[in-house]
């Protein structure tokens, strides 16, 4: 992490759900994390708040166990307290605010407050709705902040998701609102902006003159696993559509903002879902296909048909895997398709985009043994292996005038240091610095949804597929490849 950065403002970070995993896996490590890289304030506190019976002392033991940078471990345990209640017991609140007035004069943390909601998304509205009328979240006129950060799943669909908005905004104010999404976090994907935007070179190229196409695609070869009731409730569109594919889409299509701040980032965002063509009932049954995985090998691990997961209906016809074909009616990408995908159990784990540039025009070579020229393809891994490769076309050696298609690879982890990080580092840092660029408003949010909206209707009204039509290990129902094949294109490798 960079040591040119200045510590976060003072601040206390009650974290309600913090018997969860998110707290344990992600949240405890990335604050260990900024806390080893000096990133935190002195002036630190953390409140974890949960149902689960247990000791402050419990509580420290956890994080100063899950901090894993073993250096400032006890540093951030003796500043953890625990409060144990129920997210919708006023009596819970009415604690939190006296140990938060002894914890303030305790830590010096000037009043700053930043609540993370890592609770079951049907706790949001309540917890965010005690904060209001407690006035835990009210911020004071002496400039102490209260912020509060909301995860995922953001609603269900559009009408829950407009909701949940209206019932976050009843309690606070849109700039105390951290919607978070954590593939913001990752620094490939920031990295998009800088590549995009800090380089002459791409950015003429940008556009429907010289793009063919655009695929992004989010594979896992890891199945549903213990998250069975969870993902049978919600599918791979819901699970992954709406937030981490369409973060990755905006950030590929969106124009370049007037300046690199909050609100021109994420109008521009929040422009191109706007602009996404809506799907009509036809339009989905043609450009969006669904799948569900059955038994299969990935790797070397057998892997059991997803509807033999625990929790999971025996006759589910939730999907796993998903892939549509999107249109951007706006001046920069008519004409030009962008292809998204993603799915469990598939054959291995990628994350990449990769745009496909317009094929040379073959005048020169057009009498030369040259049939085909491969396409150049900038593709941009963002995990694992992350890097950029672009594929274009050299002559190979020899005699006669033949052309191959080569890779210029670059790899981060050649050029810097791998700094442990869980994704949540930066996310956790901007939130307590004010800086919510990397974060949705609900503009963004509720275009997402209506995107995506048009397919849970039409999957709605024909819930019947013939699911398992892929097994674990493939790289999803051949009627991906189709999808592709009616253009003329094909999938980028996944691996
Ligand atoms: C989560 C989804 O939001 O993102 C999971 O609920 C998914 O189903 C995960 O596996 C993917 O995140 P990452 O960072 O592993 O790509």
């Amino acid at each position: 992490m960079q040591t040119d950065v200045p510590p976060a403002p003072p601040c206390t970070c009650v974290i309600f759900g913090a018997a969860g995993s998110l707290t344990k896996r992600l949240l405890i490590p990335a604050l260990g994390h900024l806390a080893e890289a000096g990133l935190l304030s002195d002036s630190f506190a953390i409140v974890g708040v949960a149902r689960a019976d247990m000791s402050t002392d419990a509580f420290r033991a956890g994080v100063r166990q899950d901090a894993h940078a073993t250096r400032v471990a006890d540093w951030l345990a003796e500043r953890a307290t625990y409060l144990q209640g129920n997210f919708d017991d006023a009596g819970t609140y009415a604690r939190l605010a006296a140990d938060l007035d002894q914890l303030e004069r305790r830590w010096g943390t000037c009043g700053n407050r930043l609540f993370y909601l890592a609770v079951p998304p049907d706790a949001f509205a309540a917890v965010a709705g005690h904060l209001g009328r407690t006035g835990l979240s009210r911020e004071s006129s002496d400039g102490c902040w209260r912020r509060v950060i909301v995860e995922k799943p953001f609603g269900t669909d559009l009408l829950s998701a407009q909701a949940l908005n209206r019932e976050l905004l009843g309690a606070l104010a849109e700039h105390q609102i951290y919607r978070i999404d954590h593939y913001l976090g990752k620094e490939t994907v920031q990295n998009l902006m800088v590549l995009r935007f800090a380089n002459g070179l791409f950015e003429p190229l940008w556009n429907r003159e010289h793009i063919d196409h655009i695929q992004i695609t989010v594979a896992e070869s890891a199945g549903v696993g213990t998250r069975g009731k969870f993902y049978d409730a919600t599918g791979a569109l819901r699970d992954m559509v709406p937030n981490h594919l369409f973060q990755l889409l905006t950030l590929a299509a969106m124009e370049p903002p007037t300046r690199f701040g909050a609100d021109a980032v994420r109008t521009e965002k929040g422009k191109v879902l706007d602009a996404v063509q809506r799907l009509t009932a036809a339009d989905v049954a043609r450009d969006v296909v669904r799948g569900q995985y059955g038994a299969g090998p990935v790797g070397s691990a057998d892997v059991e048909a997803y509807r033999r997961t625990p929790k999971v209906d025996p006759n589910s016809n939730t999907e796993t895997f998903v892939a549509l074909r999107l249109v951007i009616d706006n001046w920069r990408w008519a004409g030009v398709p962008f292809y998204l995908r993603t799915g469990k159990a598939l054959s291995a784990r990628k994350t990449e985009i990769a745009v496909q540039f317009k094929r040379a025009p073959f005048a020169m070579f057009r009498s030369s043994p040259i049939e085909r020229l491969a396409h150049n393809i900038l593709a941009v891994r963002i995990q694992p292996d992350e890097g950029i490769a672009l594929q274009f076309n050299t002559k190979v050696p020899g005699l006669r005038l033949r052309s191959d298609g080569v890779r210029m690879d670059f790899k981060y982890a050649d050029y810097f240091e791998a700094v442990p990080s869980t994704g949540y580092e930066t996310l956790l840092y901007d939130s307590m610095c004010g800086d919510a660029t990397l974060f949705q408003t609900a503009q963004e949010i509720e275009a997402g949804w209506r995107v995506v909206q048009p397919i849970l209707d039409a999957w709605r009204e024909a819930p019947g597929c013939d699911f398992p039509n892929y097994p674990a290990g493939a790289l999803g129902p051949s009627a991906a490849e189709t999808l592709l094949a009616r253009d003329g294109r094909r999938w980028h490798e996944v691996g």
